[in-house]
C-alpha cells in the first residue's frame, strides 16, 4: 500500500487536548477471568473476521502516528494472546517516526515472549496482579496461575523491560487487606506499583460504588506502614505518584472513580474489531473496519477516510467520563472487549 501524507495536524480535542497516546486492543481474548472484568464463563469472544487483521490495524496504527501520536500501548483481552504480538511490536517500531511501544498483560506469557518483545522493540510493560496468595489468585481469576505471573514478571525484569509496573485492583471483603503487603513485596521486587479503584466495566454489571476502595482509603492504609510524599509533575498519566518514606521507589494511586483525570486526557482507543473510541467510558464507537474493507476505494483513500473519522472522534470526544453523574450508564461492552 502506498503512503501518501497525511495532515500533519494534531488530534486536538474541542477542549484543547492534544491526543498522543494510543491504545490498540490485539485480542478480547483472555487466559484469565478476572471478577471484575468478566464472567467465570465467558467465553463469546468476537469471530474471527471481525478482527482487525495486522495489516488493518497497521494503517490505522500508521495514520495515527502521522498525526502525533507518539505512545502505542498494546491491550487485550490479553494482548500476549495475539499469535503475531511480537511481529506487531515490531512493525510498530518500524514505522518512520517509531513510537515508544508498551504492553499491558496479565504476565501469563511474559516468560516466553519477554526477550523477544525486547527485541522487537518493546520498552516496557504493566501487569495485573490484585493479590500475593496463591489460592485467592486462584478466586479472583478462575485459574491457578499465580506462579506463571510471577516467573513473567521476573522474565520481564531480566529482559530489561523495565520498569514493570504492577497494577492492583483493591476489592472490599476480598484483598483489600494486601495494601501493605503488596507494596511491601513492590519495593523488595523492583516493581513499580500502582492501585487502582474498580470502575463499572465489568460484564456483569455489578460495579457498587458503595463498596468502591477509594483513593483516599488506599493512601490512608499504605500511610499506617509507610510515609507518601506526593511526587510533582504527573502530566496526563492517571496515576498519582507518591515517594514511598522518601523515595526513591514509589507507589501510583489510579483514582479514575474519584478523582478523574479527564481534563488530561490524551488518549484514544482501537478496539480489535477495529472500532475506535475517545474514552473508556464512551457510549459510541467509530467504525474503521467498513472503511478498511471497502474494496471500492483506493489505498489513498482509505487513509484519508481513516484520517477523516480519526479527527471526527477527537472532535467528540466529551470533556469527562460522568461515571461521577447519577445518570451515568456503564459501555454496553465491558473492559476486555473495549481494551483496557
Ligand atoms: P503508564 O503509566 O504509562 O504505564 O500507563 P497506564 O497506567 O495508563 O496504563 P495501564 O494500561 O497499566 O492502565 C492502568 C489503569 O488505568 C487501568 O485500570 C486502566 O484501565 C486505567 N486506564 C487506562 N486508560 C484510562 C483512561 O483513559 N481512563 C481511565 N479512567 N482509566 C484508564
Ligand atoms: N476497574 C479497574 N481496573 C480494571 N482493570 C480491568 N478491569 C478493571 C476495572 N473494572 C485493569 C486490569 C489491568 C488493566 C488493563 O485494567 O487490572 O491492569
Ligand atoms: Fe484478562 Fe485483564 Fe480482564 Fe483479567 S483484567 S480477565 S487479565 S483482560
Amino acid at each position: 500500500m502506498t503512503a501518501t501524507a497525511v495532515s500533519t495536524e494534531p488530534l486536538v480535542d474541542s477542549y484543547g487536548r492534544v491526543h498522543r497516546d494510543l491504545r490498540v486492543s490485539l485480542t478480547d481474548r483472555c487466559n484469565l477471568r478476572c471478577t471484575y472484568c468478566m464472567p467465570a464463563d465467558f467465553a463469546d469472544w468476537l469471530p474471527g473476521p471481525s478482527l482487525l487483521t495486522t495489516d488493518e490495524m497497521m494503517l490505522v496504527v500508521g495514520v495515527a502516528v502521522d498525526l502525533g501520536i507518539t505512545g502505542i500501548r498494546l491491550t487485550g483481552g490479553e494482548p500476549l494472546l495475539r499469535g503475531d504480538a511480537v511481529e506487531v511490536v515490531r512493525l510498530i517500531t518500524s514505522l518512520p517516526k517509531p513510537p515508544e511501544v508498551s504492553v499491558t498483560t496479565n504476565g501469563l506469557r511474559l516468560s516466553q515472549l519477554a526477550a523477544p518483545l525486547r527485541d522487537a522493540g518493546l520498552t516496557r510493560v504493566n501487569v495485573s496482579l490484585d493479590t500475593l496468595d496463591r489460592q485467592r489468585f486462584l478466586e479472583l481469576t478462575k485459574r491457578d496461575r499465580f506462579d506463571d505471573v510471577i516467573a513473567g514478571m521476573k522474565a520481564a525484569q531480566v529482559a530489561g523491560l523495565s520498569p514493570v509496573k504492577v497494577n492492583s485492583v483493591l476489592m472490599r471483603g476480598v484483598n483489600d487487606d494486601e495494601a501493605v503487603p503488596l507494596l511491601k513485596r513492590a519495593l523488595s521486587e523492583g516493581w513499580r506499583l500502582r492501585f487502582i479503584e474498580q470502575m463499572p466495566l465489568d460484564a456483569g454489571g455489578t460495579w457498587d460504588r458503595s463498596s468502591m476502595i477509594t483513593a483516599d482509603q488506599i493512601h490512608a492504609m499504605l500511610s499506617e506502614e509507610f510515609t507518601l510524599t506526593e511526587k510533582p509533575g504527573r502530566g496526563s498519566a492517571p496515576a498519582e505518584e507518591f515517594y514511598v518514606n522518601g523515595g526513591p521507589e514509589t507507589v501510583g494511586i489510579i483514582a479514575s472513580v474519584s478523582k478523574p483525570f479527564c481534563a488530561a486526557c490524551d488518549r484514544l482507543r482501537l478496539t480489535a474489531d477495529g472500532q475506535v473510541r475517545n474514552c473508556l467510558f464512551a457510549r459510541d464507537e467509530m467504525d474503521m473496519m467498513t472503511v478498511l474493507r471497502d474494496e471500492s476505494l483506493s489505498p489513498d483513500q482509505i487513509r484519508t477516510e481513516v484520517e477523516r473519522r480519526l479527527r471526527k472522534v477527537i472532535s467528540d470526544k466529551l470533556p469527562g467520563h460522568g461515571i461521577n453523574d447519577p445518570l451515568f450508564i456503564q459501555p454496553i461492552r465491558p473492559m476486555s472487549a473495549i481494551g483496557g
